[in-house]
């Protein structure tokens, strides 16, 4: 099992990865007959003809294919679902405490919590946003989505992602990428579990194209980590669950669907360190646009606007002379969705905890609290400051982000949240410039 958990790096790489000597044959994909009486096995996770960039499909060679389960029925999940038309999306802005850790038994599946979303399957395009919370592993069941991808973030409690492709381990900052298809379980390290869920309609994500940044920085492709190849050969009563097309459904199956012996292509699941991301900001004045954060973009039709941005706010130093350094007020086309990993956010003084969430929709003004505001105008700026604790995020969407009924009522939705900018008194008096 050890030996499983090893890695290897670059963004959307062609990885080539076997569990058994010779189980990956040479020269072609589909041989004859596989090696071992494996069957060979083509994902595609895009367009067959997309452009070579952005094409993504592995071969997989397994015990046994895809195909080879019971009937699908579908399967109710009271929380995990993708109606997001259910209320009127407001211009409020909401902001949640963390949802309490379950004291009943229940596994990743059965925890997931739908918060927001937009779009969805059926055009190809949107999010859905999902918190979970488990206190056990996933046992004789696996999990895909046909569709999107998923971009799981921990809070609390690390996971182990067994996939067909292979063994992930995380922990809270760092997050895992499970592509479109691809079959897994999450297992629990620590009991105890709480995180975020981004599941992307849309294409794929990417690294962003650096610009006049240069040839590095910001996410480097060398800290995704992709699994080598690893299986297990178990027969079983076991459990599919299927997400398609915004519902639940489930198909016995005989054996366990992780039974990759051997696998090559870049449609495959990755983890990347969020500690490891090379922060860039301004080292004279102001403060860029927060897109300067992105770790992972989905491109949408339109050149320059996303479907999803994951953005990170991560240890850093503020330097701007005469700047108001914390995150400034704003209103922005895009709509934003954000959760806190770890430490303390700097744009608010209290009320925002690790594992909360808040939603800023299009045009709905929002920013620093009064507290905040009144700190950072009154701050030293002839010295540096270190953020050190600190890993808030943010699924920034081009289209509104549209809140689930039952996140509404939630008993964690802070109804109050909007006070937290009641304090920003006027300071205007047109004697004193
Ligand atoms: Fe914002």
């Amino acid at each position: 099992m050890t030996t499983a958990l090893r890695y290897q790096t670059g963004f959307g790489n062609e990885f080539a990865t076997e569990a058994l000597p010779g189980a990956l044959p040479v020269g072609r994909n589909s041989p004859q007959r596989a090696p071992y009486g494996l069957y060979a096995e083509q994902i595609s996770g895009t367009a067959f003809t997309a452009p070579r960039h952005a094409n993504r499909r592995s071969w997989f060679y397994r015990i046994r294919p895809a195909a080879v389960h019971g009937e699908f029925v579908p399967h109710r999940h009271e929380h995990w679902h993708n109606r997001f038309d259910e209320a009127a999306p407001s211009p409020n802005q909401l902001r949640w405490s963390p949802r309490p850790i379950p004291k009943a038994p229940t596994d990743f599946v059965d925890g997931m919590y739908t918060m927001a979303g937009n779009g969805g399957a059926a055009v190809q395009s949107g999010v859905g946003i999902y918190v979970y919370t488990a206190n056990r592993s996933m046992q004789g069941r696996f999990l895909y989505s046909a569709d999107g991808e998923f971009l799981i973030v921990p809070q609390q409690g690390a996971l182990r992602i067994a996939t067909e492709c292979g063994l992930i381990e995380i922990e809270p900052q760092q997050v895992a990428l499970i592509p479109r298809g691809i079959r897994f379980r999450v297992e629990l390290l620590d009991g105890e579990a709480r995180g975020y869920v981004c599941e992307n309609f849309g294409a794929p994500m990417r690294i962003p194209d650096l610009g006049p940044i240069g040839s590095n920085g910001l996410a480097n492709p060398r800290d995704f980590e992709y699994p080598v190849a690893w299986y297990e050969d178990q027969l079983g009563e076991y459990e599919l669950i299927a997400k398609f097309q915004g519902a639940l459904w489930r198909a016995p199956i005989g054996h366990s669907p992780l039974d990759v012996v051997a696998w090559h292509g870049n449609h495959a699941p990755c983890r990347y360190d969020l500690r490891r991301f090379n922060t860039i900001g301004s080292i004279s004045y102001d403060h860029p646009d927060p897109s300067i954060f992105t770790v992972l973009t989905s491109p949408s039709d339109t050149p320059g606007t996303a479907n999803l941005d994951f953005v990170i706010f991560p240890p850093r130093w503020l330097v701007g002379t005469d700047t108001f350094r914390p995150p400034w007020f704003h209103r922005n086309v895009a709509s934003e969705f954000m959760g806190l990993v770890h430490g303390v956010y700097d744009a608010k003084a209290e009320g925002f905890a690790p594992g909360g969430a808040s939603l800023h929709n299009c045009m709905s003004g929002h920013g620093p609290d009064a507290e905040t505001f009144a700190k950072a105008s009154a701050a030293d700026t002839t010295k540096p400051d270190h953020i050190r604790d600190t890993m808030a995020f943010m699924f920034e969407s081009r289209a509104v982000i549209r809140p689930t009924r039952q996140a509404l009522d939630a008993d964690e939705r802070q109804r109050n949240y909007q006070d937290c900018w009641a304090g920003l008194v006027r300071h205007f008096d047109p004697d004193r410039r």
